[in-house]
């Protein structure tokens, strides 16, 4: 049999380590052949694809980013649909596909199963947002890089009796800024589950102040004050068509500044979350992840995805991670409440 991998969307710390997994373990326990479609469904809708023989993928998981390229290209739209695939698979010979990516990519390969194409899944965001999974790889990545960070803006910010702010990455769940902020000690996390106002947030500083500390505010990217409506003004329109600003950050930082009467300072970490090194943790869940992929091609497991339950790796449906998602829950973010004073 012959199988086609891609890696669709943002990119994520330990795509790699999925696609080195399912090479090892495609060839040397199924026989199979592999190739990677190039940049994700765009590949798939040109077939352009590339060899994975097992030297293509030698001493790769610890390679951040994605060999094979990522976008963000719907494989229904831009000249794409279940046919044009299908002529293209059978052209090159391809029987089936592993897609790798989030919830947009797991929902158009759902749509694929359905209109007849075998395919399986292995879910994949930094943000760790997915349902059905217990943990998504990258995630693991992002929350020490941007620990690493925020500990660097602590030391800084006690230097000049600052508060600093940082943003970390989340649309629409705080998980990163939940166990970052968590690690490095935040005064203040906020998270776009819990809206709070800049008058609690306000005291949380004055608090840390007071204390003789240098306030430390983690913010999630998505994190909207109460009281206000978007934390977005008119600077031009992002990847997902929202309007591109300074960051939630550098909007909080002159509200505190001016309710508090402390010199505010706002880092957005951005990127640099997703890029480099995967974690030791990710490797492995992304290795196993692979291995898993191939173990649904080779049972014929069409339609579903792998994930991790508990320590386990499952298979599960692709509609399990559709539709709703995976938020912190109020008893997570109450607990690390405790912590701000
Ligand atoms: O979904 C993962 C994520 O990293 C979000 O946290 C962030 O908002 C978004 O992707 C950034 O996307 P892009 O790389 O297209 O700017």
């Amino acid at each position: 049999m012959k199988i086609g991998i891609l890696t669709s969307g943002g990119d994520c710390p330990g795509l790699n380590a999925v696609i080195r997994g399912a090479v090892l373990k495609g060839t040397a326990t199924y026989g199979l052949e592999l190739v990677g479609y190039r940049d994700g469904w765009r590949g798939v809708i040109e077939g352009d694809v590339v060899d994975l023989p097992r030297t293509a993928v030698r001493g790769i998981a610890k390679q951040g980013g994605t060999i094979l390229g990522t976008s963000r290209t719907n494989p229904f739209e831009d000249g794409g649909g279940p046919e044009v695939i299908k002529d293209h698979m059978g052209r090159l010979g391809i029987d089936a596909m592993i897609a790798i990516g989030g919830e947009g990519t797991l929902a158009a390969a759902k749509r694929l199963m359905e209109a007849g194409i075998k395919i399986v899944g292995v879910p994949k965001t930094v943000d760790n947002d997915l349902d059905a999974t217990d943990y998504t790889f990258g995630f693991d990545t992002a929350v020490e890089i941007a620990t690493e960070a925020i500990d660097r803006l602590r030391t800084t910010g006690e230097s000049h009796h600052r508060c600093m702010i940082a943003e970390v990455m989340g649309r629409h769940v705080g998980w990163i800024a939940l166990h970052a902020g968590m690690a490095s000690g935040a005064h203040a996390i906020l998270i776009p589950e819990r809206r709070v106002s800049i008058d609690e947030i306000a005291g949380w500083v004055k608090l840390a102040h007071d204390r003789g500390r240098a306030p430390l505010v983690v913010v999630a990217e998505g994190f909207v004050p109460e009281g206000m409506d978007s934390p977005y003004s008119e600077r031009g329109l992002d990847t997902f068509g929202r309007p591109r600003l300074g960051g939630i950050a550098e909007q909080l930082a002159p509200e505190i500044e001016a309710y508090t009467g402390i010199e505010t300072r706002a880092t957005i970490l951005g990127h640099i979350q997703r890029g480099g090194v995967p974690t030791a943790f990710d490797r492995v869940l992304a290795t196993r992840l692979g291995m898993a992929a191939v173990d649904s091609v080779a049972d014929r497991r069409w339609g579903t995805m792998v994930s991790l339950s508990g320590t386990d790796i499952v298979h599960v449906g692709l509609g399990a991670a559709l539709g709703r998602l995976k938020t912190v829950p109020r008893h997570r973010y109450d607990e690390v409440r405790v912590l701000f004073g």
